[in-house]
């Protein structure tokens, strides 16, 4: 694990802030006081119980929730908590996902073990934050049913988590902070990565396109994009401590910068982003199709750091359907575009999120997902079953497509979308490719497993000393959804 700002800085401030004087108004600075004040209360529990405390922040959902819990850790461990991946902790923080039913349902599960782990230790806190507590029928049923859980905010203030957490700490209650929206972005709090050389990169929070399936508008907000001197200096900090790559991270990266003072385009922010010196992969998501622009296509086939890899979501190969779904493009623009950049991008990696059983698909409109996903040939593609999420347009249209018959498309989807994936992988049999080696390989250990600019994967002897490299690999077997190679 790393430190994103160095946490010798952290303590320089840190040091000149006095207890005695109140909590100052700006951010970050007040959340600075509150972290001295947390680690005052960890120190003394720490030196009561003669351990140190252990925090465990879990996350569920996509790439966003992730790289906000490497802030949640970053603030954690200056605190001075011990964090560990166990649940068995003194600290246990969920950020929650509620993009489908099932990311719910696991919360409720793991929320229902906690109650027998708080029994053994009394000391134990627990805090819930991310999408799932912007619902308030969520936020309803865990103040009914789990009223042991300590704290609870949402995706709005997360910059607040060490004021929040003084008040838990402080309080017997359950303390509860949602924010129903924000036009703020506060930078400059601490963030601990999970690897030393890549990194998620928040371009934009929030988004505006009210898919009629989603939840997400509803629980992220409006959109809100960084600037891109913010954006520029956090990577520039994360290069000298060692990243080589970075996600660039937002809902839909395409239409960056549109509500600046200064409006700029995503195509240009990534040729700025190119010019950063020891920066040698760029990768981001996710595209919507229709803000896709030709000055995106020209710089993605002109650069050389940014990675062949486009994750391009149709969602469904219907006109019909798509309009239904507020994609606003039909199947034909679709495939359009999806030409002009295998034109000018022709070793890209193209990949998608498919929904099957949205309300009124008929076998007719999923044929034609079928045919969309036969004729652009994805590197792979997450397919999902449609789940109602209560609030949005679609969770009261009519003609819910029964389980059996969105059941039984979803597994013939699955098996075309899994034979063309394994036959496009196999097409770099045989070639040298640059790959970042990323970690040792799981099942054994002389190996280390490495992503290719496509996104794939390839496992080959090495050494730990390897990590955090890149090296040219020869691909020399294709094993479906992955390679063998050899170092060279
Ligand atoms: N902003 C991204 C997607 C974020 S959610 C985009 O527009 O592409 C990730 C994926 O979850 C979506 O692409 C969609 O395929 C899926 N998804 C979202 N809501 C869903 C729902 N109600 N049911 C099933 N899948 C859903
Ligand atoms: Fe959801 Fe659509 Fe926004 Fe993606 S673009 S987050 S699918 S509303
Ligand atoms: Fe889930 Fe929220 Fe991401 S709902 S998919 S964690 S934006």
């Amino acid at each position: 694990m790393h430190n994103d700002k160095k946490t010798v800085e952290f303590e320089e401030i840190l040091d000149k802030i006095n207890l005695e004087n109140p909590a100052p108004a700006g951010e970050p600075e007040r959340q600075y006081y509150y972290i001295k004040k947390a680690r005052q209360y960890v120190k003394e529990k720490s030196q009561e119980l003669g351990r140190k405390l252990t925090a465990c922040p879990q996350t569920f959902g996509c790439q966003m929730n992730f790289r906000d819990s490497e802030k949640i850790t970053g603030i954690l461990e200056l605190i001075g908590y011990e964090v560990i991946d166990s649940e068995e902790a003194d600290f246990v923080i969920y950020n929650t996902c509620t993009v489908r039913e099932n990311a719910n349902l696991k919360v409720y599960g793991h929320l229902g073990k906690l109650k027998g782990l708080r029994k053994k230790n009394p000391y134990m806190m627990i805090a819930l934050c991310g999408c799932m507590m912007q619902e308030s029928h969520v936020v309803e049923k865990i103040k009914k049913s789990y009223s042991f859980v300590n704290l609870i905010f949402g995706t709005h203030n997360i910059y607040k988590f060490p004021e929040l957490l003084v008040t838990a700490l402080e309080s017997q209650r359950m303390v509860i902070d949602i924010w129903k929206d924000t036009d703020q972005i506060v930078e400059d709090l601490p963030a601990e990565r999970k690897y030393d050389f890549k990194s998620g990169v928040n371009i934009m929070f929030g988004c505006n396109n009210f898919c009629s399936y989603c939840i997400v508008p509803y629980v992220r907000g409006r959109e809100r994009s960084r600037t891109p001197e913010a954006i520029i200096d956090e990577i520039k900090r994360l290069v000298a401590d060692g990243v080589v790559e970075v996600m660039l991270l937002g809902q839909n990266v395409n239409s960056y910068g549109k509500n600046l003072e200064e409006p700029i385009s995503f195509a240009r922010l990534l040729q700025e982003i190119e010019k950063v010196e020891g920066l040698e992969r760029i990768r981001f998501m996710t595209s919507h199709p229709k803000d896709l622009s030709d000055e995106l296509i020209e710089v993605m086939a002109n650069s050389k750091k940014v990675c062949k890899h486009l994750h391009l979501p149709v969602q469904s190969g219907s006109t019909e359907i798509l309009k239904k779904m507020n994609r606003r493009y039909t199947k034909e623009q679709y495939l359009n575009l999806v030409e002009k950049i295998k034109t000018a991008v022709p070793d890209i990696s193209l990949t998608t999120d498919i929904i099957v059983g949205f309300p009124g698909e008929t076998e007719e409109d999923f044929q034609e997902t079928l045919d969309v996903v036969r004729k652009v040939r994805y590197d792979s593609a997450f397919t999902f079953i449609y789940s109602k999420r209560s609030g949005t347009p679609a969770a009261v249209m009519e003609n819910q497509v029964p389980d059996d018959v969105v059941k039984d498309r979803f597994d013939r989807l699955l098996k075309e979308v899994q034979s063309i994936a394994t036959e496009v992988c196999a097409v770099h049999e045989g070639t040298v490719q640059p790959v970042l080696v990323e970690q040792i390989n799981h099942q054994d250990a002389a190996l280390v497993t490495g992503r290719l600019s496509n996104n794939l994967l390839v496992h080959f002897r090495g050494g730990a000393d390897l990590i955090g490299k890149i090296v040219d690999v020869k691909l020399t077997e294709c094993k479906g959804f992955y390679y063998i190679g050899e170092l060279i």
